[in-house]
């Protein structure tokens, strides 16, 4: 099976998954990475990692079609069964999410239908779990759909909000048990535990 990543930034959670693929947790590869971000360290990653990764955005693409059909072109190209999009700052045309679909995830760090939506990314969420006097956060991967973090639950884990913490101190929780989450549900993806759409991609 061949995973196409999207990320933004750091990439932690693309390290993840390619670590996973590599020590065979995954039984598939990471056959290409797509960032909006030129600067993002997703791309440095992946470099490292001698995977091929490609910035592209609207600015480089000119027009949100031009960009779709692009990010198409390149998905054909590397044969791509699932797309991941982890720490993607951006939704997706209808055509990527009607030629792929049921096959594009999403990871979030909070419990949907909780602390998602527009503006709730990155520190955001975890301080806004904090305000609220939340006991327990956690992990929310999902299918993609047309608006943020909406789409079908396809796996949820939990992780305790401890009485003194700052939204910095839960972030780094929670990012700690993505890394271990992913691998697990990517790894009941590709195994069939969780069913993939049967688009003719
Ligand atoms: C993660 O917290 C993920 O849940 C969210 O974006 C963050 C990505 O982190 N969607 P990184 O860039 O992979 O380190």
């Amino acid at each position: 099976m061949n995973i196409a990543v999207f990320a933004s930034h750091g990439g932690s959670d693309l390290q993840a998954i390619i670590d996973g693929c590599k020590n065979k947790e995954i039984k598939a590869v990471v056959s290409v990475v797509i960032s909006n971000n030129s600067a993002s360290m997703a791309l440095q990653r992946v470099q490292n990692e001698g995977i091929d990764g490609y910035h592209l955005s609207v600015k480089t693409e000119g027009t949100e079609e031009l960009l779709a059909e692009k990010l198409l072109c390149v998905l054909r190209k590397y044969n791509v069964d699932m797309i991941f999009l982890a720490g993607y700052m951006r939704l997706l045309h209808p055509s990527i999410l009607e030629t792929y679909h049921n096959r594009i995830f999403n990871i979030h760090p909070a419990l949907l239908p909780k602390f998602g939506g527009k503006g709730m990314y990155g520190i955001n969420v975890h301080q806004a779990v904090i305000d609220a006097g939340e006991k327990e956060t956690g992990v929310t991967i999902h299918r993609v759909n047309a608006e943020y973090d909406s789409g079908e639950i396809v796996a949820q884990t939990k992780v305790p909000v401890l009485e003194n913490d700052t939204a910095e101190v839960l972030a780094e929780r929670v990012l700690q048990r993505e890394h271990e989450f992913l691998v697990e549900v990517i790894s009941d993806i590709v195994d069939e535990k969780i069913q993939l759409g049967w688009s003719d991609i």
